[in-house]
């Protein structure tokens, strides 16, 4: 048998890939599939969004709660400003019976007069006596409040971590239900509102008639009216499953619940199955009115539902978000900032490559979906690859375009357009792309705009080769003008004179006659590169030789003469390379 044969069928090389999926297993029979809801006509797949939903902000308690090293109480301030201006109307400001720092930003915000008039500051906390007494203390002077009183209602917290029965644990949330409530009249008295959420924590891993059970005796208690709701918060503290089934335990916790119109229906995502955004909407379709979550969806593990992408997808859809991310750019730098955690460049809407594309079709599709959008063609946003205009939170078109190996010509015409001010014809193109593809694979990476152009200046600028024009002198007599123009040939310095109908004829003239050969001007166009004193003319010019060859060579200059005979050079140069 032939050695190599044998190579490669019956033993592997040892560099050889190895599947090693068809043989080695994971071990997946060690969890169970989570229990689908068994629900008859769901209303919620027909649903659409057209109405941004409650917005709360949890960055300062859940997703400082999360941080390795959490905020400072600088960072919490600036936090909570940024929170103010993007317009969140409920910020859940901390957990102030557990922390200190959060008792002490709390109390700032307060006697400092930092809370608008139209935010309520929500502040967490557990079913227990001093715990409570605690957080009242907290927000006493705050104009409005949200009391926001949570304990585990799941099925495996019971078992494992409580040891309690249903009983049990509907005593412990109605009993602190009930102090909240004494000590919310004494709030009123003092000019405080009070609101009560109450969140069955980890609702999804919680038996949907007794997650309605504990609520309706939670409310039992609280007496919600429909003009002054208490809100329930559903959490999916872990996110368990696919978002259709959070929205099938939604849909099928609404219909059961009763007095549901006295009852603000919230919901609380995270994300530990990548689809906390999806699981939040399909819970607004479902029939939730409120949405908690953080910037960029930082919070415990793998983060809480991102408002900014969700309120994101509002707008993309014609919905007014009401929240203002047109700076996106600072959303960014502050959050990175306080949470010390860098935004990926995939996230969306706000990561640094999100409306980026390398590849030369996209590039070709975004180029033309643009120019029908900078021509007034369409009304509204249709681009292709761009879901939104990049400028409607501060980016803009010249960042969707960026070049390596995987673009084409596109990307290059794009950026010397764009970043440059230069139109290149489209022979010159195809010649100056495999340039650019080439430079792109020996750097194994991206070009830069700045690189491009380099390349560009030395392609067809400033090029190598035995001409070069010093100066020259140009006369005009009865419609013919004279040229007397001092090149170098090699090293030596030379006059060459030439007369024609224009200063372009006279200078051709001139070369031909010292190069002693044809020189044809077959493509020829110049315009300004760029507006006010600084004004430069481009002169981009293709020379066609004796054998039919053309040869384009681009000249730069305040002068457009001197523009047009600085092209001619680098073509002829251009010629003898
Ligand atoms: O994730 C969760 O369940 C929470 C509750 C306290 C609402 O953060
Ligand atoms: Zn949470």
């Amino acid at each position: 048998m032939n050695t190599e044969a044998s190579n490669t069928t019956d033993q592997p090389k040892s560099d050889q890939i190895q599947p090693k999926a068809s043989t080695v297993k994971m071990p997946f029979q060690k969890y169970k599939p989570f229990e689908p809801v068994r629900l008859k006509n769901r209303t919620w797949p027909d649903q659409v969004i057209d109405e941004a939903p409650r917005w709360c902000s949890v960055d300062l308690r859940d997703g400082n709660q999360a941080l390795v090293d959490p905020m400072t109480p600088d960072e919490k301030m600036e936090m909570y400003r940024l929170l103010v201006e993007i317009g969140f109307k409920e910020i859940e400001v901390g957990f102030p019976a557990a922390s200190q720092p959060d008792f002490d930003f709390v109390r700032q915000i307060i006697e400092e007069g930092l809370i608008p008039d139209d935010v309520t500051i929500q502040v967490l906390c557990q079913a227990r006596q001093e715990l409570i007494e605690r957080t009242c203390e907290a927000v006493t002077g705050a104009k409005q409040v949200i009391f926001h009183l949570y304990n585990s209602t799941s099925t495996l917290q019971r078992r494992v971590v409580f040891n309690m029965g249903r009983e049990e644990v509907i005593k412990l949330a109605t009993d602190g239900a009930e102090l909240v409530k004494k000590h919310a009249d004494t709030l009123k008295v003092a000019g405080t509102h009070v609101t009560l959420e109450y969140s069955p924590e980890s609702y999804t891993a919680t038996e949907l008639d007794f997650a309605v059970d504990i609520c309706a005796a939670v409310m039992e208690v609280w007496q919600p009216t429909s003009d002054d709701k208490m809100i329930l918060n559903l959490p999916s503290t872990v996110e368990m499953a696919t978002p259709n089934i959070y929205a099938d335990q939604l849909e099928w916790f609404i219909r059961n619940l009763p007095g549901r119109d006295k009852a603000v229906i919230s919901l609380h995502t995270h994300n530990d199955r990548g689809t906390g955004v999806a699981a939040s909407e399909l819970g607004l379709m479902a029939g939730a009115e409120r949405i908690e979550g953080t910037l960029f969806g930082n919070g415990e593990r793998t983060g809480n539902c991102d408002v900014i992408n969700m309120a994101m997808n509002l707008f993309s859809q014609g919905v007014d978000p009401k929240l203002y991310l047109a700076d996106m750019r600072r959303i960014v730098e502050v959050s990175e900032a306080c949470t010390k955690i860098p935004i990926h460049v995939r996230t969306p809407y706000a990561g640094e490559l999100v409306f980026t594309a390398f590849s030369g079709s996209h590039q070709d599709a975004i180029r033309k979906g643009m120019t029908v959008v900078d021509t007034g063609g369409d009304s509204q946003w249709e681009v292709p690859y761009l879901p939104i205009d990049p400028s409607d939170v501060g980016g803009s078109y010249r960042e969707t375009v960026r070049v390596n190996s995987q673009s084409g010509k596109g990307g290059v015409a794009f950026i010397l357009e764009h970043y440059f001010g230069v139109a290149l014809p489209r022979e010159l193109l195809v010649e100056f792309s495999p340039i650019v593809q080439q430079l792109t694979e020996q750097k194994e990476g991206e070009l830069k705009p700045d690189e491009i152009w380099k390349a560009f200046v030395s392609e067809f600028i400033e090029v190598e080769g035995p001409y070069a024009l010093i100066d020259y002198d140009l006369t005009s007599k009865d419609g013919l003008q004279t040229i007397a123009a001092r090149i170098t040939v090699a090293e030596n310095q030379l006059t060459v004179t030439g007369s024609g109908s224009g200063p372009i004829d006279a200078f051709i003239a001139a070369m031909v006659e010292t190069l002693n050969e044809p020189l044809n001007v077959v493509d020829y166009q110049e315009y300004a590169l760029n507006e006010g004193n600084e004004a430069q003319a481009i002169c981009i010019l293709a020379l066609m030789d004796d054998q039919e060859r053309k040869h384009y060579g681009v000249g730069i200059s305040q002068s457009t003469v001197t523009a047009a005979f600085r092209s001619i050079i680098a073509s002829i140069n251009r010629k003898w390379r």
